[in-house]
């Protein structure tokens, strides 16, 4: 008899730039050979497109891996949960046809929840801070993981016991409305302005609601799991171009600490990188193309943010950024995503250092006063003009596209498992199967 237990690989998925990296669309693939996907941070700030039989799915809250039947998704405790919003995708996602078993679908009681005045904040406090703005989505995202530090917070295990959600509710206002009124000139909310609302999302939602950390750990030995990161490692909280970052850890060592499961139960950490390099919001971005070539590649990525709709910042590839996320997130493999959208250029560049009072910086600097600074030093590479879109083979890319793809494996050290070379779930060179 075999007794040798079967090896189920748990595998992190995150962004290795500033988010948008095409997450959503590689989870939602890696989903086929998992049986639960896991959010572990960020709340509706994120937007993961998904392109299914030629149906656009945009995503905020739920995990990706929702399309698939039979898939277990978790909104781990480390998510910031707008009821309303979670809401919303549920019926969404149910009038196409998925999430046909509620069981499907777990969100963490430990998870808290964005409440009105957390949104107000947000947006009142960008307002006030005119050009030096963050650039948020005005989700609430920031005050509602403020409030989670300061010990303020409501959490789902609160909200769907009216009683408990309205002692904390109360509480809760004394402080914010005298700080909305007098700090920010914004309007006060009056107690049953929220709760008559939020109790019942509480109600709607309470069937979903569980300790979900309990729920990974009855399945983790007979289970793949998958880890889904939303934003990217440069939006860091502590390691992103802060202040310009969002309120969370996005890095791969807090898949652990968002979803209530050991360390030692993670096989492999799989970071998402465009081909090139986008950003929305404020911040330093130093590859940056305020040309047509970078109006180029807005227009044929379609580089409009999935949340907002703003139009991404756009520039070249940048090998410190991503040199910086292999070492913060421990990445075992790299997906490269929109190679297709780099046809049709004659020259490319590759970011390969900073240039900074004269000395050549190799790592991201911690500070943006130096980041800002910085002049990126490029190497330039030959691009190709075939479309990419139907190749399914990495000998069948032109070789210009195969030593692009080898010149940032091999500044990186670390192998690529796959190439996206178009939006839908087909349009992918498989290098290596990580499960
Ligand atoms: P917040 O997360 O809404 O507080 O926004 C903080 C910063 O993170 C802003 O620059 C946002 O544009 C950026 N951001 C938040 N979520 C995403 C995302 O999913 N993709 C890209 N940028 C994001």
């Amino acid at each position: 008899m075999n007794c040798a237990p079967t090896f189920m690989p748990n595998i992190i998925v995150i962004g290795a730039q500033w988010g948008d990296e095409g997450k959503g669309k590689i989870v939602d693939l890696f989903t086929e050979e998992v049986d639960v996907v896991v959010r572990f941070q960020g709340g509706n700030n994120a937007g993961h497109t998904l392109v299914v039989d030629g149906r656009k799915t945009v995503l905020h809250l739920i995990p990706s891996g929702i399309l698939h039947r039979g898939v277990k998704c978790i909104i781990g405790n480390g998510v910031v949960v707008d009821p309303e919003i979670c809401l919303q995708e549920i019926d969404e996602i149910k009038a196409a046809g998925y999430l046909k078993n509620d069981r499907d679908l777990l969100i963490s009681e430990h998870a808290h929840v964005i409440l009105p005045y957390h949104k107000r904040i947000d947006v009142l406090r960008e307002q006030r801070m005119g050009a030096g703005k963050i650039g948020t989505t005005g989700r609430g995202i920031g005050p509602t993981y403020e409030d989670k530090v300061a010990r303020v917070g409501i959490r789902m295990g609160d909200l769907i016991r009216p009683e408990l959600f309205a002692k904390r509710l109360r509480e809760v206002l004394a402080e914010k409305n005298p700080y909305l009124e007098k700090i920010l000139g914004g309007t006060p909310f009056g107690f049953d302005e929220i709760y008559e609302s939020y109790v019942n999302y509480g109600k709607r939602l309470s069937c979903y609601v569980q300790d979900t950390s309990l729920y990974l750990q009855q399945v983790i030995k007979k289970k793949k799991i998958l880890f889904e990161g939303a934003q990217g490692t440069s939006l860091d909280v502590d390691y992103g171009t802060y202040p310009f970052v969002t309120s969370s850890n996005t890095i791969s060592g807090n898949a652990c600490a968002g979803s209530g499961v050991g360390p030692t139960a993670i096989d492999g950490v799989i970071g998402v990188s465009k081909a090139y390099t986008t950003r929305v919001g404020s911040g330093p971005f130093p590859t940056e193309l305020n040309d047509e070539v970078g109006e180029r590649l807005r227009k044929q990525g379609a580089e409009f943010g999935a949340t907002t709709g703003r139009p991404r910042r756009c520039g070249w590839l940048d090998l410190v950024v991503l040199r910086h996320a292999v070492r913060v997130n421990g990445l075992t493999g790299l997906v490269l995503t929109k190679l297709d959208v780099l046809s049709g250029l004659d020259r490319l560049k590759i970011c390969t250092g900073y240039r900074w009072k004269g000395s050549i910086l190799k790592e991201m600097p911690s500070s943006i006063e130096v980041l800002n600074e910085c002049e990126p030093v490029y190497q330039e590479v030959k691009g190709w003009q075939e479309p990419l879109s139907g190749i399914r083979s990495f000998k069948k890319l032109p070789v210009a596209t195969q030593k692009y793809i080898r010149k940032i494996e091999l500044a990186l050290g670390v192998k690529l498992v796959m190439v996206s070379v178009g939006p839908s779930r087909d349009e992918n060179i498989v290098l290596k199967n990580i499960f």
